[in-house]
């Protein structure tokens, strides 16, 4: 057992256990209780999640604004997956109506509670200091972290936690297969650089770009790029407001553009957008290649694990106390999107990997790739 990621089978099979899910289920229930949530569905009888931000507001003193709105919607679907709630969907809003007591979620047993240790510590961490956060910020108090400054430890432990390092190494597994010598690789908003680091352990003779739209995290990406001998072009923070602005390069600039764990801060308004900048600036045949959980969709036809869902529940709802998180993204809304605005659709895996369902995307746009250069793999 180690808290190292080493390959990707064992990866898998260490997330296939659910121990995270488990825990955090458990506490998400109680939290329910505990602020008064499940007292007030079980008051309410039958209601649309509007109906209950309404009560919530009129009887347990939240508020609206930011994502508070969408945190309480997130309580509802992990209530309803765990047994508390029935959901019926027939068109218009969910209407939910109260069923009992939560289903029994099995308590971890010693070697489980160590492996937590080991394995998940720094995402327990977060996880930890978000949900203790959230009572109070849903009934108004401020964001808990941004990216800034005075959070970059924070950012850079919870950033290399296990999972995103499985999730990482299987997205540049999936993003080999359309190779080229010497790939010009952006990694958009690459944050504390555990995702350079993944890059140039895969392709160490890639060019790659490094953008984000804040300095404060650089410091912390230049030591982890300066492990490896790697060329890496740091683009000056200055010259990216952000989602919603154009991406400082000339069009056709990459053949691949790796995209991990940024998605969710891309509002909907502007994500068609956003994604137009990508595909601009990506090299006919080339790839995009995202890691972002898609929201567990009501038919559960995209993700059927229920502890899968549970999970997205959980990271979706603890992450929502982080300023400019949007939350997780329908999964046909981004199916849609990418193929209107030209990609094509190489895959998005579901219902295939159990623990990543919906979570690695890979797009591409038309054309041969590397006309003028050598496909290697
Ligand atoms: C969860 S971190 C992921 C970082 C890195 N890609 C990784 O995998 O470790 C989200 C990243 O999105 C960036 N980000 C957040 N809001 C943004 C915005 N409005 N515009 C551009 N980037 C943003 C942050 O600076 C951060 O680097």
């Amino acid at each position: 057992m180690s808290g190292t990621f080493t390959d990707l089978r064992s990866g898998i099979t260490m997330l296939r256990r659910f121990l995270t899910q488990r825990v955090y289920a458990a506490r998400l229930v109680d939290f329910c209780e505990s602020e008064g949530i499940t007292d007030c569905c079980r008051k309410a009888g039958r209601f649309t999640a509007a109906e209950m931000i309404a009560i919530l507001g009129r009887d347990a003193g939240f508020k609206t604004g930011d994502n508070r709105e969408r945190m309480t919607g997130i309580l509802l679907d992990l209530l309803e997956e765990r047994g508390v709630l029935k959901a019926q969907t027939s068109g218009g809003p969910v209407i939910y109506a109260f069923k009992g007591a939560p289903d029994e979620i099995k308590p971890l047993d010693a070697g489980e509670s160590a492996i937590m240790e080991e394995v998940f510590a720094s995402k327990m961490e977060f996880f930890e200091r978000c949900l203790d956060h959230a009572g109070r910020f849903m009934k108004g108090a401020g964001f808990l972290y941004e990216f800034d400054d005075s959070a970059a430890t924070v950012w850079d432990r919870f950033l290399g936690n296990f999972e995103f390092k499985v999730a990482r190494a299987f997205l540049l597994n999936s993003m080999n297969s359309y190779h080229t010598d010497r790939p010009r690789i952006l990694d958009l908003c690459c944050g504390t650089g555990h995702g350079l680091e993944a890059i140039l352990r895969q392709w160490p003779d890639a060019r790659v770009t490094a953008l984000d739209f804040t300095g404060a995290m650089r410091d912390t990406a230049l030591a982890k790029a300066a492990r490896h001998n790697g060329s890496i072009n740091w683009i000056d923070p200055d010259a990216w407001a952000g989602f919603g602005h154009p991406l400082p390069f000339a069009d056709c600039a990459f053949d691949k553009v790796f995209f991990s764990c940024g998605d969710p801060y891309i509002s909907e308004p502007i994500r068609r957008g956003v994604y137009a900048e990508i595909k601009r600036v990506l090299a006919p045949g080339g790839i995009l290649g995202s890691v972002a959980w898609g929201y567990p969709d009501k038919g559960r036809i995209h993700v059927n694990n229920p502890w899968i869902r549970t999970g997205v529940y959980i990271h979706d709802f603890a992450e929502s106390v982080c300023r400019g998180w949007q939350g997780f993204h329908d999964v046909d809304a981004t199916i849609k999107m990418a193929s209107e605005l030209g990609f094509e659709r190489s895959s998005v895996f579901f219902n295939n990997y159990y623990m990543l369902d919906t979570a690695i995307w890979i797009f591409r746009t038309p054309g041969a790739q590397g006309q003028d250069r050598t496909v290697t793999a």
